[in-house]
C-alpha cells in the first residue's frame, strides 16, 4: 500500500441488508476504483448505525453482511484497508475530543439531524444521533484523509469536518489534514424503477422499485420488466422527458461499459420489452458471481473475521498515532506504562 498515494476514507453503514443497484453503481463502484489510485480506508460504521435502535443480533449479522458484499463487489484487502469502526476504539476517543470542540448551535444546524429528529420526535431521538456528524468528523480526521467520496447529502458533514480540523489546528497547532469537499458526481445516480423521479433508496419507495443485489435473478428480472417507462416506444436517453427509459439505459451502460449512444443505436426500432429483457439478463449475469462471492464469505465467517482483524490492525496503526498527537496537543496527561 504505497504511502505516497493520497489518503481516502469513506464509511458505510451496516443497516441495508442487501445492497441495491443504486448503492453499487452510485458509491461502491467508486470505492473499488479508488483502491488503484489512493491509500484508501473503508469502514463499516457500526457505531453510527447505533444512533437509531438496533436489534443486537441483527446489527452483528448486518456488519458481516455489509463486509461480505463490499468484498464481493471488489474491495480487496490487499489493496485497501477495510475494517469495522468499533474495532478501532480511537474513533470513539477522538469523537469525544471533537464533541468538546463543537458548538451546540453548530451541531443543531445539521440538516440531516433536523430532518430525522423532526420525523421521530425529540423524545425518541438519541443524543447519539445528535452527535453523529461529530463521530463522522473523527472517522475522517484519524486517517488524515484528503479525499472523502460521499454523495451530496453528506456535504454539510464534510464541511463540519473542515471547520473542526481548522479550529483544532488553529487552537492547538497543526494536527489534522483538512479534507477536500469532493462530492461524487451523479453520473452513477440510479433512480427507483417504479418512480424514476426519486433516487433508488431503501427508504423512499416500494420494494418493487429497488433491485437488490442478493435477490434471486427471477425476482430482479420481474422488477426490471415492470419498470415504469412512458407511452412512447422509442428508446432514447432523455432524463427530462423519459426518466424511466433513461434510467434503464444508465444501468445497462454502467454495468456493461457500453456507451448510451451505442445502446440507443443497438435498440433502434426495438421496443421497451426487448430492452428490459436484455437488461434483466445483464443484471443477472453481473449479480450471479457477486452473490456467489458474498455467499462464500458469509459461509466462512472465520475468513471474513480474519480479514476484518487485519484491517483493524492496519487502521489502528494510523489512528493511534493521530489520537496520541491530539491527546498531547489538548493537554491530556500521558498515562505512564
Ligand atoms: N454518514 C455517512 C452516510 O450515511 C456514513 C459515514 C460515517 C461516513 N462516517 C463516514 C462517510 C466518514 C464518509 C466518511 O453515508
Amino acid at each position: 500500500m504505497p504511502a505516497d498515494r493520497p489518503r481516502a476514507f469513506s464509511g458505510i453503514q451496516p443497516t441495508a441488508g442487501s445492497f441495491h443497484l443504486g448503492n453499487y453503481l452510485g458509491a461502491i463502484r467508486q470505492y473499488v476504483a479508488l483502491q488503484e489510485t489512493h491509500d484508501a480506508f473503508y469502514s463499516v460504521v457500526d457505531l453510527h448505525a447505533m444512533t437509531i435502535p438496533q436489534d443486537p443480533a441483527v446489527l452483528r449479522a448486518n456488519t458481516r453482511l455489509a463486509t461480505a458484499q463490499l468484498l464481493a463487489a471488489g474491495l480487496d484487502p490487499e489493496r485497501c484497508t477495510l475494517f469495522v469502526q468499533s474495532h478501532v476504539p480511537e474513533h470513539a476517543q477522538l469523537g469525544w475530543l471533537m464533541n468538546c470542540l463543537t458548538g451546540f448551535g453548530e451541531a443543531s444546524r445539521m440538516t440531516q439531524f433536523k430532518d430525522k429528529s423532526a420525523r421521530q420526535g425529540a423524545e425518541r431521538t438519541s443524543v447519539g444521533l445528535f452527535t453523529y456528524p461529530v463521530l463522522q468528523v473523527a472517522d475522517i480526521l484519524l486517517y488524515h484523509a484528503r479525499h472523502v467520496p460521499v454523495g451530496e447529502d453528506q456535504r454539510q458533514h464534510i464541511e463540519l469536518t473542515r471547520d473542526l480540523a481548522e479550529r483544532f489546528n488553529a487552537r492547538y497547532g497543526d494536527t489534522f489534514t483538512v479534507p477536500d469537499v469532493h462530492i461524487v458526481k451523479e453520473t452513477g445516480k440510479i433512480y427507483d424503477l417504479q418512480d424514476p423521479a426519486v433516487k433508488m433508496s431503501k427508504s423512499a419507495s416500494t420494494p418493487k422499485g429497488i433491485v437488490n443485489l442478493l435477490d434471486e435473478p427471477g425476482v430482479s428480472a420481474k422488477k426490471i420488466r415492470s419498470a415504469v417507462t412512458d407511452t412512447e416506444t422509442v428508446i432514447r436517453f432523455d432524463p427530462e422527458r423519459k426518466p424511466g427509459v433513461s434510467n434503464l439505459l444508465t444501468v445497462y451502460a454502467t454495468l456493461t461499459g457500453r456507451t448510451v449512444a451505442d445502446l440507443e443505436a443497438a435498440y433502434e426500432g426495438k421496443g421497451y420489452g426487448a430492452l428490459k429483457t436484455d437488461l434483466a439478463q445483464v443484471v443477472a449475469d453481473w449479480a450471479a458471481p457477486f452473490r456467489e462471492r458474498a455467499r462464500e464469505y458469509l459461509d466462512d465467517p472465520e475468513t471474513l473475521d480474519g480479514i476484518l482483524a487485519k484491517g483493524a490492525e492496519k487502521a489502528r496503526t494510523v489512528a493511534a498515532e493521530t489520537l496520541a498527537a491530539a491527546y498531547d496537543r489538548v493537554g491530556l496527561l500521558p498515562a505512564k506504562h
